[in-house]
């Protein structure tokens, strides 16, 4: 006999891991109420995770940012745990748009947070990211490692929002936090259903390798290859999404059945495998038999060269463990890209 799961609140649950993560979490039986305001993704990314399901979810468009609308949906539904993507996410315009970071990314964050202390809800899993250990020391990065001082607002908000959630689940009695760790995040679901959908040119290295083999940029520039790595571009830790959609669920499940070791946690979602920017291109292209011309510019501004996760802790205490082979991680994005171009 199957016990039921707690229900899950799923803010920005119409974007590219809220989307990934919404599948994962019905199909390990949780119910799910997805909220979004769509202000980075569009509905038919719920409708997206709509036909892999094969039947409608429950999904509210509110901007985590208005607290009576957020109440709304702690008065009418009975979730145990939130997991809150609801964020901008973009590095560079949170360098030229400071405020615009700082109110929408903490205001919503407290919102929530004061709401599940109001209405007891115990559990919250953050979307935090690997930007926090800025250019480590020592690689790989464990939880341990010192983070560094943030070199945008974008990575600001994360670290202080990690902090809030640290210094509320010492604080108050019963409240359980995890933040996650992203490293890059990367690739689609295989049913092409939903993916990633960036707005406008793409910032992130995936999304513009497959516009340009779709032939919607000339050529992607490789941001410097004069660093001090094997082939003198980055080093990063390429995360496949439905892989990371299965991390929330197992930081959910570790948080509704008393499995947590402290008040609060945190864990590395990465492969443990560093790949260059090189490396990937190539095997993009390998994988899927299509050209993706590039050609070496000088370096990004705030790009610190290596980054990976050592991922002991999410693999023995969260048993957690990125199982997808990246030619196929590769093989989904530009399904996803084929997918998005034909309607
Ligand atoms: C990866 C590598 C670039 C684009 C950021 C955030 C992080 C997370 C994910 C967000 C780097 C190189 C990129 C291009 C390139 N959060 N690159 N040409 O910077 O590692 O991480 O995104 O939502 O918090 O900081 O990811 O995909 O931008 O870059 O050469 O056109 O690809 O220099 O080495 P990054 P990215």
């Amino acid at each position: 006999m199957s016990t039921k799961k707690d229900t899950v609140l799923v803010s920005g649950g119409a974007g590219y891991i809220g989307t990934h993560t919404t599948v994962a979490l019905a199909e390990a039986g949780y119910d799910v109420v997805v909220i979004d305001n769509f202000s980075n993704s569009e509905p038919s990314a719920i409708e997206g995770v709509e036909k892999i399901l094969g039947r409608k979810i429950c999904f509210k468009q509110v901007d985590t940012c208005d607290k009576e609308a957020l109440r709304g949906v702690f008065e009418r539904h009975d979730f145990s745990t939130v997991i809150h993507f609801a964020a901008y996410k973009a590095v560079g315009e949170s360098v030229s748009e400071p405020l615009k970071y700082y109110q929408n990314n903490l205001v919503s964050y407290m919102n929530v947070l004061e709401l599940m202390k109001e209405y007891k809800r115990p559990n919250v899993l953050f979307s935090s990211s690997a930007t926090v250990y800025g250019n480590a020391d020592v690689l790989p990065v464990t939880e341990k490692t010192p983070r560094q001082d943030a070199t945008s607002p974008y990575g600001n908000t994360k670290q202080i929002a990690e902090d809030i959630l640290r210094d509320c689940c010492h604080a108050y009695e019963g409240f359980h936090g995890i933040a996650l760790r992203y490293f890059n995040p990367i690739g689609a679901h295989p049913s092409s259903l939903i993916g990633e959908l960036p707005r406008g040119v793409p910032n992130n290295l995936v999304p513009f390798i497959t516009q340009t083999a779709a032939g919607i940029r000339e050529r992607l520039s490789i941001f410097g290859n004069d660093y001090d790595t094997p082939d003198g571009t980055c080093l990063r830790d390429y995360i496949d999404v439905v892989d990371l959609a299965k991390a929330h669920v197992a930081a959910v499940d570790r948080m509704t059945e008393g499995k947590m070791e402290a008040g609060y946690e945190i864990f590395n979602v990465g492969t443990g495998t560093p790949l260059s920017v090189l490396e990937l291109v190539n095997r993009f292209m390998a994988a899927n038999g299509v050209n993706v011309p590039y050609v070496i510019t000088d370096r990004r501004d705030g790009d610190v060269p290596a980054v990976w996760a050592d991922t002991t802790t999410a693999n023995n205490v969260l048993g957690w463990k990125a199982e997808r082979d990246i030619d196929d991680t590769l093989r989904s994005a530009w399904a996803w890209e084929k997918h998005v171009r034909s309607l």
